[in-house]
Order: C-alpha cells, then structure tokens, then sequence
C-alpha cells in the first residue's frame, strides 16, 4: 500500500469508528449489533487510540464499570433498549442495574490495557488510567480460574459457544449434540433481517444457544454452579492462550506501575496454565485443539482457535514453527487471509460466521503472535493479507477468504480499528 492509500484507509477507518461511536463506548456495528460488546470493544480501543487517547480509557473503562461483583465482565452490556437484536436483556434477566448478559468473553482486556500503556503519547494519563484499571483486570482473571476451571487443572472452559467469541466454530458441533433442544422457548432471531443467512449459525445452533442460556438463568446465573451444572464444557486453545497472554502483560504492567502482588498472582497462574497448555497439542494435526472437558478427548476439528496460541507465544520452536506451517499451507488454498477453519477440511464453510470466513481482528491477533514468536516474515505476511482484503471488500464484519467478498455486517468497527492499528503501524 502506497503512503497515499495508507492515508486514505486511515480515514475511512476513523469514520467508521466515529460513526459507531455512542459517546462512551463504541458498537460493533448498526443494526445487527446495537450494544457494547466485550472483546469488541477492548480491540476496538486499540484503534480508538490513535484518534483519541483518553476516549480508548473510557471505552474500556464503560466496560469495566459494569463488571460483575464476583469478578466476570459479561459479554454484552445493554446500554439501550433496542428490539433489533435477541436475545436481548428480556431474555437473559440476569439482574444487573444497568442489563448485561450472563457470559463472559476472550479477554484481550489486560493485553489491550498493556498496549495503551506502553505506547500512550500521554504517559502521565496512561499511567493513572491503567492504575485505576489494574484490580478490576485482575478480579476477572481470578474469576476465570475460579469459576471455570474449578477442578484447577490450570486450564479455563467455556460453557456458552458465544463466549469463544466464535460462536459456529465446527469446534464446537460435537459437544453441541450433547445440549438438548427441549423447553427451549419459542423466539424470533433478528441476525437474520440484517445478515443474509447462509452467513450466520444455523437455527439448530440458535436452539442450543438457548437452552444452555436457559440452563443458566434458571441457576440464576450463580458462577459458583454454571460451570458443573452446563452440558458443553469445552477448552479452547485459542481463548486460553488469550488469557494466558493478557494474564502475562498484566504481570508486566502491574510490575511497572508498582503493583507487586498483583504482578506475582498473575505470574502464578501463567506458570499453571503453560504447564497444563501442551496437552492440547496434536501431532496428527500439527497445531493445538479443542479439549472436550465432558467426554476428556481432544476434539478433531483444526480451526485457527488451533493456531492462536503463538499469541501467548506457546509451544516450542518446533511447534511454532509447525503452526506458521499450518498459516501457509491454508493460505494456498485461499486467495485472502487466513481462514477461521482448515479450508482442507470438508466441513469448512468459506461464507458461514466462524466455520471458514477470515476475520481481521483475528488475524491481527496471529500476526502479533508470529512476530512474539520471531516468525517476523510469516507475520507480515498475515498483515498484507489483511490489507488486502480492506482494499478489495471495506470493512465488513468477515470475509470470504476464496473470493473476498465481504460477509456479515458492514462498517465494522473492530475491522476499522485493526485497519487504523496497521496503517498507523505501517506510518
Ligand atoms: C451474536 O449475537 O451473533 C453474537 O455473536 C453473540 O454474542
């Protein structure tokens, strides 16, 4: 990309991001996703910086002002009541002053927090915002181990596919099954008056989001009970090593902004979680899985939650390298970024959400991880492609990685903020 271009894309990706901009917290995009959303939101401030700095604080700071007091930062805060999205807070009735969701997310917060630290223009802001942000941080770290990984094997599950952030993935169809379908209430989904379907879940995926989420408000949404009580308990390679990373630079930062306890907590953990993380490798597949935390058995689905964990910059040199491998090899058989599934596998979807399309912010998310892992060339690679695909479809939500057409919702605020990330990077 010319400097010229790179100066264009800039300034489309900051209208999008002051076109979805609702004052204090940002939605994905309008329409299909009215609200604030977890990890959106955190990667979305990550843009937000290099328009505003202070305003990238208050995005994740209106997030965080609507934690749980038993330490969760839910998947969806409902700020504002509107009937274009279900489930919406009639659904979920988890209590909250202001409505939130039950579930949680990956959480990119401390590695986001990190981020705004270490590279503010305003040090003396930076330092006070990420001060006052560092327990909250922390709690939901605690809460993740303590709820989710009660037995502590050092490795977290989620319950709900939606807080995998990929909510399709073909990870997750084998376990699915086991979630059963009965006094689901009857509902009307609203994705599908914004997004054609042939690129959204399934109504049999629908079914089962609902049950479980049923399941758990009939618990009252007590996280001391959820975890045992749900039927899909599922260890995700990518959303651990999202965890294990933000767990790390939390260590880091806590250290820097004198916060020793809080430094040494978070460096416990990490050393749990790396210790228990190399079960999930698969030398058949050459990248990590899925564990089953029901039936105990790696799940054979080879989806880039496989290929994530270089962001924690996990596995040996070996295994890095293994995985740069894999980033290659489906490469080849696309024509744009890297695929959210093997495009070899015959359930891979180049249209469906998660079970085939490229998603900028994750590939972002790999690219970092590459460069962790001294695999700089595999890194700018991953990065081109992404470009690519700004400059052949916009920001959309996904796209197809065979033809590049974009997918799913438009003016997509968290592809705008990555977009505003590299060029900016690239400057
Ligand atoms: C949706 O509604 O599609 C979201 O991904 C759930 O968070």
């Amino acid at each position: 990309m010319s400097r010229l271009d790179r100066a264009a894309a800039f300034k489309r990706a900051a209208a999008v991001l002051r076109e979805n901009d609702r004052g204090a917290y940002t939605i994905p995009t309008k329409g299909l996703y009215p609200f604030q959303w977890n990890w959106d939101s955190c990667l979305t401030a990550l843009g937000l910086r290099h328009l505003d700095e202070n305003r990238a604080w208050q995005e994740v700071e209106t997030l965080l002002d609507h934690q749980w007091p038993d330490g969760m930062v839910p998947h969806i805060v409902f700020h504002v009541d509107d009937d274009g999205y279900f489930p919406g807070p009639g659904v979920w009735r988890t209590g909250r002053p202001v409505p939130t969701s039950g579930i949680t997310q990956p959480p990119v917060l401390a590695y986001v927090m990190k981020r705004l630290h270490d590279e503010a223009g305003d040090r003396a802001l930076a330092r006070r915002k990420a001060q006052a942000l560092l327990a909250k941080a922390d709690a939901w770290h605690r809460w993740f181990y303590a709820c989710r990984d009660p037995k502590d094997t050092g490795l977290v599950a989620i319950i709900h596919p939606w807080e995998s952030g990929r909510d399709n993935s073909i990870d997750w169809d084998e376990a699915m099954m086991r979630v059963p379908t009965d006094g689901v209430e009857p509902y009307e989904r609203r994705d599908t008056r914004h997004v054609d379907s042939a690129q959204r879940p399934h109504k049999a995926d629908y079914d089962r989001f609902l049950w479980l989420l049923q399941r758990f408000r009939g618990l009252g949404w007590d996280n001391a009970r959820l975890h045992d009580a749900s039927p899909f308990k599922v260890v995700d390679p990518g959303f651990n090593a999202i965890l294990i990373r933000s767990d790390s630079d939390l260590a880091d930062l806590a250290q820097t902004l004198g916060e020793p306890e809080i430094a040494a907590r978070a460096r416990e953990r990490v050393a749990k979680a790396r210790a228990a993380f190399e079960t999930l490798w698969s030398d058949a597949f050459g990248q990590y899985l899925c564990l089953d935390r029901v039936s105990n058995q790696l799940i054979d689905s080879p989806s880039i939650g496989g290929l994530l964990p270089v962001f924690a910059g996990l596995g040996d040199g070996a295994r890095q390298r293994s995985i740069a491998a894999r980033i290659e090899a489906w490469r080849k058989r696309t024509r744009f970024g890297v695929a959210s599934h093997d495009p070899a596998d015959r359930r891979f979807e180049s249209k469906r959400y998660w079970r085939g399309p490229a998603w900028i912010i994750v590939n972002m998310l790999i690219a970092d991880g590459l460069r962790r892992c001294n695999l700089a060339d595999a890194a700018a690679k991953v990065e081109a492609g992404s470009l690519a695909l700004i400059e052949e479809s916009g920001f959309a939500e996904y796209y197809d990685p065979i033809s590049g057409e974009g997918l799913g919702g438009g003016q997509f605020t968290w592809t705008a903020a990555m977009v505003a990330e590299l060029v900016k990077r690239a400057a």
